[in-house]
């Protein structure tokens, strides 16, 4: 599983902040303590001085050993009168050592080499937060999707199936691709007219994909064009390889919006790019437009569409706006 490097980096910054958090607030505690009992650093500095020595004895060998017994006991007396002193203050008994999140991998996000279960975690929190901050809906679920807003009207061209019953095949199928997803999944694509919940649902997979922990990249069309447009234009190209990186390696692509953006020589070319190298790599990605198949041509030229309609599962989207719908509804 890879999450995008940004995700990496982010994560793994908030895991330091977190480590030196801890620490910062153990400096706090302690000069809090010393100000009350002087004692107490007296103590603590005696104790550092004996773990040296000690360390000092073992090197030295066999013969040092009764010195090492000596230590042990002064070392052992020296604990006891800082618990004693602790106990006066009515503080608890690990008040001297750093309070960490997870006290497993103390803040290091690694147990010996691997992965700690908290570190997942962040990574996970993390990839929510990124899709959630360019995703214009970030309360799309399975749970908030309401077949209620598809009407009982028939679809002629499917033997006058009601358009809610249909509906509800896809979202059957959504969840069912969502529950068995993996890098290998096949694509989709997801084809209607405008507020029929194609990007409500592209993101409720979005997110249970992420909960599964896959490496997931919501973009829109028009916002990413853009910004790969101004990199490549802009004397960042080595940026836009980078980006255009992220965007064949994640473990689920999803291109919203498809066709919305401005067309440029330039766009034409990256959207194909994208896609054919996530093809040929077998790689899932998930599309989303409101053009049809010959719409889309004129855009993009029949090489390009011919690949994107063979190779993606079509999912076609019936209805009426529900963006409208829910405007007048309460
Ligand atoms: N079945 C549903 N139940 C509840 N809310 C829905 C449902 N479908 C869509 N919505 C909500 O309606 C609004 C429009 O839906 P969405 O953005 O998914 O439409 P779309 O098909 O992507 O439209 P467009 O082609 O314009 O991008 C969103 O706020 C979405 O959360
Ligand atoms: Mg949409
Ligand atoms: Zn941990």
């Amino acid at each position: 599983m890879a999450y995008s490097r940004e995700i990496y980096l982010e994560a793994m910054r908030q895991m330091e902040e977190r480590r030196r958090k801890a620490e910062h607030d153990l400096e706090l505690r302690r000069d809090d303590l010393y100000s009350r009992e002087p004692r107490a650093r007296e103590i603590e500095r005696e104790l550092v001085k004996i773990s040296v020595s000690a360390g000092k004895a073992v090197l030295m060998g066999a013969d040092k050993l009764s010195r090492l017994d000596d230590l042990k006991i002064k070392s052992l007396a020296l604990q006891k009168e800082l618990k004693d002193i602790l106990d006066r203050n009515c503080l608890v008994p690990n008040f001297l050592e750093p309070w960490y999140n997870c006290e497993l991998c103390r803040d290091t996000g690694n147990i010996d080499g691997k992965m700690c279960e908290c570190m997942k975690q962040l990574l996970r929190q993390t990839a929510y937060e990124q899709l959630n901050r360019i995703s214009p809906l970030s309360l799309c679920s399975f749970e908030s999707f309401s077949l209620d807003y598809y009407p009982e009207d028939s679809i002629p061209s499917m033997n006058g199936r009601s358009v809610r019953d249909y509906m509800r095949g896809v979202l059957r199928f959504c969840k069912r691709y969502s529950e068995n997803f993996d890098e290998y999944s096949e694509s989709l694509l997801f084809l209607g007219g405008t507020g029929l919940g194609k990007t409500h649902l592209s993101l409720s997979i979005a997110q249970e994909a992420i909960n599964d922990g896959y490496g997931v990249i919501y973009v829109s069309a028009p916002n990413i064009l853009s910004r790969l447009e101004t990199k490549q234009f802009g004397g960042r190209s080595s940026d836009r390889v980078e980006d255009e990186q992220l965007l064949q390696e994640c473990d689920l692509l999803i291109i919203d919006d498809l066709g919305t953006e401005f067309v440029t020589k330039f766009t034409q070319a990256a959207i194909y790019n994208i896609v054919n190298s996530r093809l040929n790599s077998s790689k899932p990605i998930i599309i989303s437009t409101n053009l049809n198949a010959k719409e889309l041509e004129n855009i993009y030229g029949t090489r390009m569409v011919s690949r994107i309609v063979g190779m993606l599962k079509r999912v076609d989207f019936y209805g009426n706006d529900i963006r409208q719908l829910k405007r007048y509804k309460k």
